[in-house]
């Protein structure tokens, strides 16, 4: 039945035509919400599966298969998260709870497709698809963007274009996609609707990410407080990573390098000011990270999300000077091939760049190429930031047509303030969307056949259409190349 199921697509949700009285009472009960993947550290062979069943369901539990199996599976343990939402600005009393379950699929089978079902006592049971990441090198293309809060107007940056970009990335059918930071902004809410506005942020996100893995870096206002794991229980509780508040996972021939500028970072954006709270453990990690990521097999290209931008002309938040120490001397001793950022809501693209420039009191970046479509891409790294994911915040606004005297960007070089007085000159704009803050980019990978070849990373950067079912539409595009490993 699953593998035929799987086979036809809309036979997922279709039932018998006779249903007995426990058939019917099964059918009419409420399902599970908030389906999200997320990989385990080797996404070829792991996979985790996080949901919320309704309050009077019992024992939930998950089977899953391969598709191809026409088998409904083994049942998997499941593992449940209470998330109380202890908002100081709420009555103990009236603390709103969570319970979220976790399945850790592992001992998949590279590249494979799997049928899974979510089960409990009461509960109508839901099916669903996942494929596992392809072993070695392969043609592959994922997702990228950040800022997106829930897509619903009761919530504090909730806007419909939140909502609309799932479908939009759905349709683009990515093998997975990266999240980079500030995911449902319910730290803004209002007292007592945190815990609403994050189940609204898994539910609005569930269309895509029960399907496929959706895999967050934290940024800002994932810091809640009153929680713990320094604000980030609400956030780490819902949805599970692969690692600590930092992680690496391989996508085919790309090393994905995932970090918590909140670390690093001089701005106070979250509620509670975090600078330093690992004890300098991430950046000794990221460190050999960026090391060892090319001594890895099959691995071409790194990619490093962090929530914070390096470079940013937007006029809201800017670059941090806290993040630029943390990074300018990794990225001058390490190759690396695209920084990902949010935290500033608009698209932006630098040139290639390098180490920070001799004597610049804001370690800005220097340019090192400016090429704009072909790139080489071991003459250094290209800045994107992709902070479009449709909250109701957008900031495609500058000083100035770039290249004109007398754009500067805002740099934080005080730390623990909410906006950042300090000022550099703007040099590194490639390209920017002037005219629509909205949109997520796509990296397609050609691997190369053999030794030697050259291998493309390739980015697209979509413009996000109008309403769930729009168009969005190709405004910026690059190709990186390399000789394969
Ligand atoms: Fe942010």
């Amino acid at each position: 039945l699953l593998g035929r199921a799987v086979a036809g697509g809309v036979a997922l949700g279709a039932g018998p035509v006779l249903l007995g009285a426990a058939e019917r009472a099964r059918a009419a009960a409420p399902g599970p919400k908030e389906i999200h993947l997320t990989y385990g550290a080797d996404p070829t062979r792991e996979m985790t599966v996080s949901w919320t069943a309704p309050a009077n369901a019992h024992k939930p539990r998950l089977r899953f298969a391969p598709a191809a199996a026409r088998t409904a599976g083994d049942e998997h343990a499941v593992d449940s998260v209470s998330i109380v939402d202890r908002d100081p600005r709420v009555p103990k009393g009236r603390w709103e709870e969570t319970v979220v379950h976790h399945a850790e699929l592992r001992r998949l089978e590279p590249d494979t497709d799997y049928v899974y079902e979510l089960m409990a006592d009461g509960m109508r049971v839901r099916r669903g698809t996942f494929r596992t990441a392809p072993a070695g090198r392969a043609h592959l293309h994922f997702t990228a963007f950040g800022d997106q809060g829930t897509g619903d107007g009761r919530d504090t940056l909730g806007a419909p274009q939140g909502a609309w970009i799932v479908d939009q990335v759905e349709r683009r059918r990515p093998l997975f996609h990266l999240h980079l930071g500030d995911l449902a902004y319910a730290n803004l809410n209002a007292a007592g609707t945190r815990n609403a506005g994050w189940n609204r942020f898994m539910a609005n996100n569930s269309r895509s990410a029960a399907k496929r893995p959706w895999m967050p870096i934290l940024g800002n206002h994932e810091i809640e407080a009153g929680m713990d794991q320094h604000g980030y229980e609400a956030t780490l509780g819902r949805l599970r990573l692969p690692g600590h508040n930092w992680y690496a996972f391989d996508a085919g021939s790309v090393r994905i390098i995932c970090t918590d500028a909140e670390d690093w970072a001089l701005q106070k954006g979250g509620d509670v000011f975090l600078r330093g709270y690992s004890g300098g453990a991430q950046l000794r990690w990221l460190d050999q990270e960026l090391a060892s990521a090319r001594q890895r097999p099959h691995v071409d290209w790194v990619v490093l999300a962090v929530h914070h931008p390096v470079v940013s002309s937007a006029n809201l938040n800017g670059a941090d000077l806290g993040v630029r120490q943390a990074l300018m001397p990794l990225l001058a001793r390490h190759d690396v091939d695209f920084v990902l950022a949010g935290h500033d809501h608009n698209y932006e693209r630098s040139f290639q760049l390098g180490a920070a420039e001799a004597g610049s009191p804001t370690l800005r970046p220097e340019v090192v190429d400016r090429s704009l479509e072909s790139l080489d891409a071991t003459k250094g790294w290209v800045h994107l930031v992709l902070g479009g994911g449709g909250q109701k915040l957008p900031t495609q606004s500058y000083d100035a047509e770039p290249e004109q005297p007398g754009e500067q960007g805002r740099v934080f070089d005080q730390p623990g303030q909410l906006l950042g007085d300090g000022r550099e000159d703007v040099t590194w704009v490639a390209r920017r969307d002037e005219a629509h803050p909205y949109g997520f980019a796509e990296f397609e990978v050609v691997p190369g056949a053999k030794r030697g070849d050259m291998t493309e990373l390739r980015m697209t950067y979509f413009r996000l259409g109008h309403g769930r079912a729009g168009k969005p539409v190709a405004v910026d595009r690059l190709t990186l190349r390399r000789k394969r490993g």
